[in-house]
């Protein structure tokens, strides 16, 4: 398996804003990396580009070393070692499942007695060993799924790329499907791009998630730092739940970050920028009590099983908290925050109440944000 690296890389389809933005980032060697982000924001054009189904129009991708596209050379995707699993299946209809994962090696001249252990192997990899010789309209949407994920595998690619593979997919057979992949993956050790717009998938499957919006990388780290420490309005937002609000710095430092003024109080805060703009608030940072500094009302309160989720209205702010009692819309509720994370955002994504261009409800700032 190898390390795949693109270098400011950038697609440009018409004369409109790049589909893909000068992206630069580097998948280590079996590393698991998700890439994360809504629709349209250029996922696929990337896994494309690197699949080598599109020639870019500007930067670089190599893979264990070797330049498979730049501005002189293009590798064809044949040529690359690149496996690829689509949310769409795309099985041989009149071909059996073991005819199915054996078709890769037909095609590269591996001679029978190779292929037939080989097909055996990824069969028993992806747990289909039982079915290999049903056609594929005998299977479920996983099993069609895992015939794919077998065929990409047999060939021994030197990295795959998934592309929303489990899209189609019920949920109950996704969450089943996403342990099939993390199996797959610790037992080859195989280097994945696995591309998702399901924050829930990339933060549980990937090793690192690569947060991408409008055609560029905001931010790519473990998904406990996404969570804990995103780097601006849009990655707090679009990663795990809370709310972002803004924030005024007051110049004092603490061991752990600085003070800032959120909401009209001082607030000890997380963080490693001196001037933060913003925090994000998690339901971790808040602590429900009428000893606390701030007032809030209940607006929403659902039982998730062992504990109720709440929203509040806070001095006009929404935010997300975790309570072990049920509360009723209309109540007043002491809290405090404590260490949220305050950042800078060179350039926040504000909502037309903000002045800003609308770009959707799910990007503003000081709005409960996946409520
Ligand atoms: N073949 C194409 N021709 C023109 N525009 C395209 C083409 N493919 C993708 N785009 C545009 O590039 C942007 C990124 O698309 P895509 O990579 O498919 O996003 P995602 O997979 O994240 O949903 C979109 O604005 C899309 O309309
Ligand atoms: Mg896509």
């Amino acid at each position: 398996m190898a390390e795949l690296s693109v270098t400011d890389l950038t697609k440009r389809f018409d004369a409109g804003p790049a589909a893909l933005d000068a992206v630069s980032a580097t998948v280590q060697a079996g590393e698991f990396v998700a890439l994360l982000g809504p629709s349209g924001c250029g996922k696929t054009t990337l896994l494309r580009l690197i699949a080598g189904f599109e020639r870019p129009s500007a930067g670089r991708i190599t893979l264990g070393g070797d330049v498979m596209a730049d501005a002189t050379r293009f590798v064809a995707p044949e040529d690359r070692g690149i496996g690829i699993v689509f949310q769409s299946y795309a099985l041989w209809p009149h071909m059996s499942v073991a005819g199915n994962v054996a078709y890769p090696l037909e095609v590269r001249g591996v001679p029978r007695a190779a292929r037939a252990a080989r097909v055996a192997e990824a069969l028993a990899l992806t747990g289909l060993t039982e079915l290999a010789g049903r056609m594929p309209a005998q299977l479920s949407g996983g099993q069609r799924q895992r015939v794919a994920l077998a065929r990409c595998l047999v060939f021994e690619p030197r990295a795959m790329l998934l592309d929303e593979p489990l899209a189609n997919l019920d949920l109950s057979l996704r969450a089943a499907m996403q342990d099939v992949f993390a199996q797959f993956h610790r037992r080859t050790g195989a280097t994945m791009l696995y591309v998702t717009h399901d924050q829930a998938e990339a933060l549980a499957l990937a090793d690192r998630v690569a947060v991408m919006e409008r055609g560029r990388i905001r931010q790519f780290a473990a998904p406990e730092l996404l969570y804990r420490e995103p780097a601006d309005c849009f990655v707090a937002g679009f990663v795990g739940e809370g709310a972002v609000v803004s924030a005024r710095p007051t110049g004092a430092a603490t061991p752990e970050g600085c003070i800032v003024e959120v909401l009209g109080q001082r607030i000890a805060a997380r963080a490693r920028s001196r001037s933060p703009s913003h925090v994000s608030i998690r339901p971790e940072d808040i602590r429900l009590g009428d000893d606390g500094p701030l007032r809030g009302q209940v607006t929403g309160a659902t039982y998730l099983g062992g504990r109720f989720r709440l929203t509040l209205d806070v001095a006009g702010e929404t935010l997300v908290a975790f309570a072990a009692q049920r509360a009723h819309p209309g109540e007043a509720v002491g809290l405090s925050i404590e260490a949220p994370w305050a950042f800078e955002d060179p350039q926040p994504v504000l909502g037309p109440d903000f002045g800003g261009p609308d770009i959707g409800g799910a990007h503003r700032t000081g709005r409960a944000l996946r409520a």
